[in-house]
């Protein structure tokens, strides 16, 4: 790895290989990869199985790469160049270390450590970022809920440990420094982190006032931010360090110097803080601790960053005075500033992940599947959960709360591993939903309130809460959910049964039909971009909020379909509270909807995807662009439409021919060309990106379910394969976000970089993925019966093993492959049963062999 940082970085490392033989400077023709759509191979870590991490081990990745620390209400992002930064629970509201946005390089600002070797008066930092010096044995090993970065230069070894211990609200950061010199060493070693003001957004604009407010104690070594503590806040942060301090700094500029960055802090290069108190201007946090290492001595120094709130009352110490009551924190603070609660806290989380994952193990024939499954997919969909779409690198944390549909999807994938907090989740969810069945498209995570100034009217929304109830119920088994009183609007007084909210739910669509007996589309469906009543011409007007006409006209078949799934999973659920006659119901009111979307849905070889505000098709062979969608045919053949007569098989064979790509399904063909103004943001894209024909990866996995129930294997899990993070991993080069988890979007084929990610980490993919690959290809699935087992896997799998903790009972599952078909025969404890749903053990008993023979 020595010399990499001789390279121009930004290029693929072919291109830039090619470019130094050349002798080029600049590189100014198109990038290879481009232009002749042969991907360039290159890897820039690998997946160590065994410990759950995937290893970087060169920094110049192509975008960061970036992972979460935190699990339940302290979160932080960090690059493998220890980029990123901290809030407690509300990206926006309590952000505690700043981040700059759309900054170059794309993660700066973090959890920086310098090191300073104090005869030569060397520094660098050991994770390259942000000094950038040349390193030997860079390692960076993201693993579940931690993160380490390590290399070594000038005979020094260092590694850090970052991590957020379960049920606290702090950060550990354990440095851990060797001496690989054979001669004895003097070392500076340094933190550093910059104090966000609380609200980001405020943080990033309001400098007229913010330049005035900070304010800092230092006490004992420990660094306390407090800004706005005096009035309003409860809340302040601390950074704290186990060593004595050979300095501090509490003033940005006293660290860095004027005129400098922080590739060379002045006070570093000096090797001296100079324990500044920062009033007003950019309150940050570092210490200074100088360390003697005999030959191959090592030692650790342990770094805390936390949030603490102190009730109103309590705030300062002395009472009437304006210092900070430390009463509560010190005990905390001590405790894991010794190293060995420290570790034990790591040893804790460890054991915490290994039992989430322990809930599902997978092995089957293909690596990539079961890496997924067991580790990647499964971590990613936790991440989905606590963060729904609001803080990645490349969501802010200043813009979205949480999304509705999106936190009703994420159950999909995170329901198994903490049913707890699931069902909090959707009690909170339905809280914010309105008396007309209607929701907010999103709520504020720290109010639990629905956001106003995003709105509703995205009229699938609904419906997401009735499928991921239902998965909780598949999952659980806990029936009293329904029974909770939930308000609507979190208004006090309108509390009603859970399973109302449900009810509301799927009448909203009933009121809401257009012309044709569809639903009406609101504002958009799934794909947000398709704004059908939006009418958008002046420039920079949000499609999402902008006021929409009444719209009575434009529908949706993908809402169709979604409501015959979520008509079916009502009525089971109903059926099962005794209430038949509801029951039938939400049966009639589906199949009708069956009948609406075969007569007025299908276009002669697969399913329109709406009619817009003028009562015209969209998805249609008449169109010029936009001829066939991936959504409706996804949702409609997922959720069964069409398989006795042809034409769920025909749907998919269209969608295999026209939208199927080597890199995924895109959303849409032909890309549109151009802005239509009846149709909104999706034609705002360029060609190939995003919803405008972008691969979606999110609806991929509702294609190979509809695959599935079409019986083909090998297509469903062929596609699965296409975007799956880890079998792109060779192609890292071109794919360019991280090969452990799922991005957003790939570039579709009418982009010029097809194929490359973007958008990685929070997005609905996780969860559809997940569920698509466990309950329809492995076919391990949840019924409110008990665990069905449908494997529908490529002919040329010769079975696999899974086991699977499900309502208290673990599940040791062989399946084998005697015949290419689907059909399968299930023993259960060595007795065949008839079916293929396995119910739970009578006799109590924890641990069940089920054995599939495939046919
Ligand atoms: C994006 C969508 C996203 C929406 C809501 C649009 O610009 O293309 O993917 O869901 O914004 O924020
Ligand atoms: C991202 C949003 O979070 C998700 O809810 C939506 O369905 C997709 N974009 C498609 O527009």
């Amino acid at each position: 790895m020595a010399g990499f940082t001789k390279y121009n970085h930004f290029l693929p490392s072919k291109v830039r290989d090619r470019a130094l033989e050349n002798r080029l400077t600049v590189f100014t023709g198109p990038l290879e990869w481009r232009t002749t759509g042969k991907e360039l191979t290159m890897k820039f870590g690998y997946f160590d199985d065994q410990s759950r991490e995937y290893v970087i081990t060169q920094p110049d990745t192509p975008l960061p790469w970036i992972n979460y620390l935190g699990c339940e209400a302290y979160f932080g992002i960090i690059s493998n160049t220890a980029g990123g930064y901290s809030f407690y629970r509300d990206a926006r509201l309590r952000r505690l270390t700043r981040y700059r946005y759309n900054n170059v390089p794309f993660d700066f600002g973090g959890r920086y450590i310098y090191l300073r070797d104090q005869e030569s008066g060397k520094f660098w930092s050991p994770s390259w970022q942000p000094t950038r010096h040349e390193l030997t044995n860079y390692s960076c090993r993201h693993g579940m809920g931690y993160t380490s970065i390590g290399s070594t230069a000038n005979g020094i070894e260092a590694e850090t440990r970052y991590f957020v211990p379960l049920g606290e609200n702090l950060e550990i950061w354990q440095l851990t420094v060797t001496n690989r010199r054979d001669t004895p060493a003097k070392i500076n070693a340094f933190s550093s982190i910059e104090f966000c003001l609380w609200d980001a957004q405020d943080d990033a604009t309001n400098f007229q006032r913010n330049f005035n407010t900070g304010q800092v104690e230092v006490e004992d070594g420990v660094i306390y931010h407090k800004t706005e503590y005096r009035e309003r806040r409860n809340h302040f942060a601390y950074f704290a360090c186990s060593e004595k301090l050979a300095g501090f700094e509490t003033q940005r500029e006293s660290f860095l110097g004027r005129y400098r960055s922080w590739d060379s802090p002045a006070a570093v290069e000096a090797g001296q803080l100079g324990n500044s108190i920062a009033h007003g201007w950019s309150p940050m946090g570092a210490h200074q601790v100088n360390i003697e290492l005999e030959p191959g001595e090592t030692k650790q120094i342990v770094f805390l960053l936390g949030y603490h709130e102190n009730p109103v009352a309590e705030k300062f110490d002395p009472p009437g005075s304006q210092i900070i009551n430390k009463k509560t924190v010190k005990p905390v603070i001590a405790k894991y500033l010794d190293a060995k609660n420290a570790d034990a806290a790591f040893d804790e989380l460890r054991q915490y992940w290994q039992s989430l994952l322990g809930i599902f193990q997978v092995n089957s024939p293909d690596a990539h599947t079961n890496r997924m499954v067991n580790i990647w997919n499964a971590y990613q969909c936790m991440a989905t959960f606590n963060m729904s779409r609001s803080a990645s690198f490349y969501e802010s944390g200043i813009g979205r709360g949480l999304g509705f549909r999106d936190s009703n999807q994420d159950l999909l994938g995170f329901v198994h591993m903490a049913p707890a907090r699931a069902r909090e989740r959707i009690l909170d969810l339905a809280a914010t939903q309105l008396p007309t069945g209607g929701a907010y498209h999103q709520y504020q995570p720290l109010t639990k309130r629905g956001n106003n100034d995003i709105g509703g009217g995205f009229n699938d929304d609904p419906h997401w809460h009735i499928i991921g109830v239902s998965a909780y119920l598949k999952e659980t088994g806990d029936w009293s959910i329904l029974h909770e009183p939930v308000q609507y609007d979190n208004e006090p007084g309108s509390e009603q049964p859970l399973y109302e909210h449900l009810q509301r739910s799927f009448n909203y669509t009933l009121s809401r039909l257009g012309p044709h007996g569809l639903p009406l589309i609101g504002r958009a469906d799934w794909n947000d971009c398709l704004n059908l009543n939006c009418f958008s011409d002046t420039p920079g007007q949000s499609f999402q909020t902008t006021t929409n006409k009444e719209g009575k006209v434009a529908e949706s078949v993908f809402i169709a379909g979604l409501f015959v799934h979520s008509g079916r999973e009502l009525a089971a659920i109903a059926s099962r509270c005794g209430l038949t006659e509801e029951a039938e119901k939400y049966l009639t009111e589906s199949a009708k909807m069956e009948s609406v979307i075969l007569e007025h849905g299908w276009d002669g070889a697969w399913f329109l995807r709406a009619y817009n505000d003028f009562g015209g098709k969209i998805g249609s062979k008449e169109c010029e662009e936009g001829k066939i969608f991936i959504e409706s045919n996804g949702y409609c053949t997922l959720a069964g439409i069409g398989l006795d007569d042809g034409k769920a098989a025909s749907a998919l064979a269209a969608v295999n021919e026209q939208l199927a790509t080597k890199h995924g399904i895109v959303v849409q063909q032909p890309a549109f060309t151009h802005y239509y103004i009846e149709m909104g943001e999706i034609s705002s894209y360029p060609p190939g990106y995003k919803e405008n024909a972008g691969i979606f990866c999110h609806v991929n996995p509702w294609i190979m379910i509809g695959e599935t129930r079409i019986g083909h294997g090998d297509l469903a899990h062929d596609y699965y394969s296409r975007i799956n993070p880890s079998a792109r991993e060779e192609i890292s080069d071109l794919h360019r976000c991280e090969p452990y988890v799922y991005a957003q979007m790939i570039a579709g084929k009418d982009a010029p970089d097809f194929g490359e990610a973007k958008n990685s980490w929070l997005t609905g993919t996780a969860a559809w993925n997940y569920y698509a690959i466990v309950q329809w290809i492995l076919g391990i699935r949840t019924t409110l019966d008990g665990l069905q087992i449908n494997p529908v896997v490529p002919k040329n799998w010769p079975g696999f093993t899974a086991t699977r903790l499900y309502r208290g009972v673990t599940y040791n599952i062989t399946i084998e492959r005697q015949g290419e078909g689907n059909a399968i025969a299930l023993t259960v404890d060595g007795k065949l049963i008839e079916g293929n749903v396995v119910t739970p053990p009578t006799d109590g008993s924890k641990e069940v062999t089920v054995k599939g023979i495939l046919s």
